[in-house]
C-alpha cells in the first residue's frame, strides 16, 4: 500500500481493466510529465469486455474508491467498456452523494470530439468490446455531437484478450484482425476513419494496419484523451491547484505485480514496477 508520505500527494488517478490504459497514459504523462499519477490495472478481473453492466460498474465503482483513497482528486476512466457502462451512475448518482468534490472523466467523449476533422466521407467505424458496442455509447455519442455522420460498429472479443496475454505482435492475431476489419466494411465500405474504442487495441495497430486498405486512417484515442485532459485542467484551476506535481508515476494491479511490471514493461518501453493491491 501507499506509505504515509506518498499519501500527501494528490495524484491523478488512472484506471483500466488491465494494461490497455496503459496507451492512454503513456500520451497523457508526455503531454502532462509534471503531474503525479497513479495507475490501476484490475488485471484480477480482466478482461471486462463481455461482463455485464452490473458487473463491470460495480468494478470500477470499487476501483474508484480504492484511488480515491489514495488521495486521487480526479480519476480517469482510461477503459471504454467502464466508460460506457459505470460512468454515467457514477458521475450522476455516487459522486454527488459520497465525493462531491472528486471527479470522474471517461474516454469516450474525448475521441468522439475529435473524429469529426478525421472522416472526409462523413463514414465512420468504431471497433470495440461487445459491452461497449452492445451499450451504443459511441453510436449516441457521435449522433450527439456529429449528427450528419455515419457509424457502424464492430465488437472485437478477441482483441483484448490477444493483448493480455502478448500475442497481439504473434501470428495467431492475424486472423482475428482480419476477420473484424472484413466485417466492419462489409458492414459500410465508404468508411474512411475507424476509432479504436477500446484502449487495448492501440497495441495490434501495426496488424491492424497490415489488413485495412489505406485510405482508412485509424484513430488511437490516448492522445485525444490526453489533449481533452489537459483542457478540462485548464477550465478547472479548484481541481488543477490540488493536483500534485513531482512527476512521478505509481502502478497497482490486482494479480501478480511481476506479471504486470513485465507486460507493462513492453507497453510503456521502460522498466515498470508494481504493487500489487486488493479492492473488493
Ligand atoms: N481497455 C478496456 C477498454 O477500453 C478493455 C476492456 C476489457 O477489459 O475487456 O474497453
Amino acid at each position: 500500500m501507499i506509505n504515509g508520505t506518498e499519501k500527501q500527494k494528490s495524484p491523478i488517478g488512472i484506471f483500466d481493466s488491465g494494461y490497455g490504459g496503459l496507451t492512454v497514459l503513456s500520451e497523457i504523462k508526455s503531454l502532462l510529465p509534471n503531474y503525479d499519477y497513479i495507475y490501476l490495472g484490475d488485471n484480477a478481473r480482466a478482461p471486462y469486455g463481455n461482463r455485464s453492466f452490473e458487473l463491470v460498474y460495480e468494478f470500477t465503482r470499487e476501483a474508484v474508491r480504492w484511488l480515491f483513497e489514495q488521495n486521487c482528486r480526479l480519476v480517469i476512466l482510461a477503459c471504454n467498456t467502464a466508460s460506457a457502462k459505470a460512468l454515467r451512475s457514477i458521475q450522476q448518482i455516487d459522486l454527488p452523494q459520497t465525493n462531491p468534490a472528486k471527479r470522474v472523466l471517461g474516454v469516450i467523449r474525448p475521441t468522439v470530439e475529435s473524429v469529426g476533422a478525421l472522416t472526409k466521407t462523413g463514414h465512420v467505424g468504431v471497433f470495440g468490446t461487445s459491452g461497449t458496442i452492445k451499450s451504443q455509447s459511441y453510436d449516441i455519442e457521435i449522433a450527439k455531437l456529429h449528427p450528419q455522420l455515419q457509424v457502424a460498429a464492430e465488437a472485437c472479443p478477441m482483441w483484448v484478450p490477444l493483448v493480455e496475454n502478448n500475442e497481439f505482435d504473434k501470428p495467431g492475431a492475424d486472423y482475428f484482425v482480419k476477420k473484424h476489419i472484413d466485417n466492419l466494411l462489409k458492414k459500410d465500405g465508404q468508411i474512411d476513419a475507424i476509432i479504436l474504442g477500446c484502449t487495448h487495441y492501440p497495441l495490434l495497430i501495426s496488424k491492424i494496419e497490415q489488413f485495412l486498405p489505406k485510405n482508412i486512417r485509424v484513430v488511437s484515442q490516448g492522445k485525444y484523451v490526453a489533449e481533452s485532459l489537459k483542457d478540462y485542467l485548464h477550465r478547472h484551476p479548484e481541481i488543477e491547484k490540488k493536483c500534485s506535481k513531482n512527476g512521478t508515476v505509481n502502478f497497482f494491479t490486482t494479480d501478480s505485480p511481476e506479471n504486470f511490471g513485465e507486460l507493462a514493461s513492453l507497453f510503456l518501453n521502460e522498466k515498470i514496477e508494481a504493487q500489487k493491491i486488493k479492492i473488493d
